[in-house]
């Protein structure tokens, strides 16, 4: 087995998922402002210290999703956050890509198309250096109005792979993360066309860009209702929908497929998992289904630290809970 395939491996056993904790300086401004915290180097500092410092979160959690000014921080000890990471047994990951930009030459159009593949090669030799042993890159597709468009499903799916090949080349585990967004009033069957469409030009350019399917992870929006519909459809429906979309378009040998909670309520991102995998189960599926949550994971810790290092551990028992109750959904569980 490669290195690459054993770090994959690894980041989906035992049940366990992935925290992201890779908000932008921008989008963490946006989380802490919810809770009334000013967003600085410290204080995102003690906020991520207060996860990745959680005693015994490793038992729950295998890999942990860093932006790059999280990867260089210390613990107010000295230790820096890479370090107490790997002390818990998890593994430190990095998101790569640089975000999601207006798609030219029609920038009104609301598309996008992830940026981040200049000097790649070399930041992830620094990353991996750093202790990085797997990435994240998203590209994100709303719906509606003739979107997603053809051209953004083929320039996004175009970069993903350039990034996980070069990803691959660095003995760095790739999470693939298209995403397409539940904003808006569509039914299922409309996200299932999207996610249908976008994961299937995904894997065709990871194969004609000669990228492993063994050492990478998808990471994708579950096949759901829009957030807007009148109709919500259950979590059977949610989960039959997701796994019938996944095998159409995701090789058997892709060791793991970790969703994101993408804006889904905590308690609704910890059912419709455990629903996937009692389905799972039940029918079948050659993937281990877990979870790469970062609001469904952090939403009810952000609110009870709220910028308080006093309420550290009560904020801990919060997050340590949400991780709890993910890896018995991804075991399938949950319910029973
Ligand atoms: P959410 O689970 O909040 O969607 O975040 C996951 C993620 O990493 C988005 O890129």
């Amino acid at each position: 087995m490669t290195q690459l395939t054993e770090t994959a491996r690894a980041l989906v056993a035992d049940g366990k998922g992935i925290l992201a904790a890779d908000e932008s300086t921008g989008s963490i401004r946006k989380r802490f402002d919810a809770v009334g915290v000013t967003s600085t180097e410290e204080s995102r500092r003690d906020y991520r210290h207060m996860l990745v410092g959680t005693p015994g979160i490793g038992a729950h959690i295998s890999g942990v999703i860093l932006f790059d000014e999280t990867l260089r921080q210390t613990a107010p000890d000295g230790t820096p956050l890479v370090r107490l990471i790997e002390q818990a047994g998890m593994i430190p990951g990095i998101k790569v890509d640089t975000g999601a930009k207006p798609l030219a030459p029609d920038p009104e159009s609301g598309e996008t198309v992830t940026e981040g593949l200049d000097g790649l090669r070399d930041r992830f030799q620094e990353y991996a250096a750093l202790g990085a042993r797997f990435a994240k890159w998203r590209a994100v597709y709303a719906i509606g109005h003739g979107k997603p468009s053809a051209r953004s499903v083929h320039v996004n799916a175009h970069a993903l792979a350039r990034y996980a090949a070069l990803a691959q080349e660095a003995g760095i585990v790739p999470i693939v993360e298209p995403e397409v967004l539940m904003d808006g009033a569509h039914d299922i069957d409309a996200c299932f066309a999207a996610t249908e469409r976008v994961q299937h030009a995904v894997f065709t350019e990871l194969v004609a860009q000669g990228v492993r399917p063994e050492g990478l992870l998808l990471k994708p929006n579950m096949v759901i209702s829009g957030a807007n519909a009148a109709a919500q459809a259950d979590p059977d429906t949610v989960a039959e929908r997701t796994l019938a979309c996944l095998r159409r378009t995701v090789p058997a040998a892709v060791p793991g497929v970790v969703f994101l909670s993408g804006g889904q309520g905590d308690e609704q991102a910890t059912i419709n998992l455990d629903a996937i995998n009692t389905r799972a189960q039940r029918d079948g599926a050659p993937w281990r289904l877990s979870f790469s949550y970062g609001r469904a994971l952090q939403q009810a810790a952000l609110r009870t630290w709220a910028g308080d290092n006093a309420k550290t551990e009560a904020a801990r028992a919060a997050f340590l809970e949400r991780a709890r109750a993910n890896q018995e959904a991804a075991l399938g569980r949950l319910a029973a």
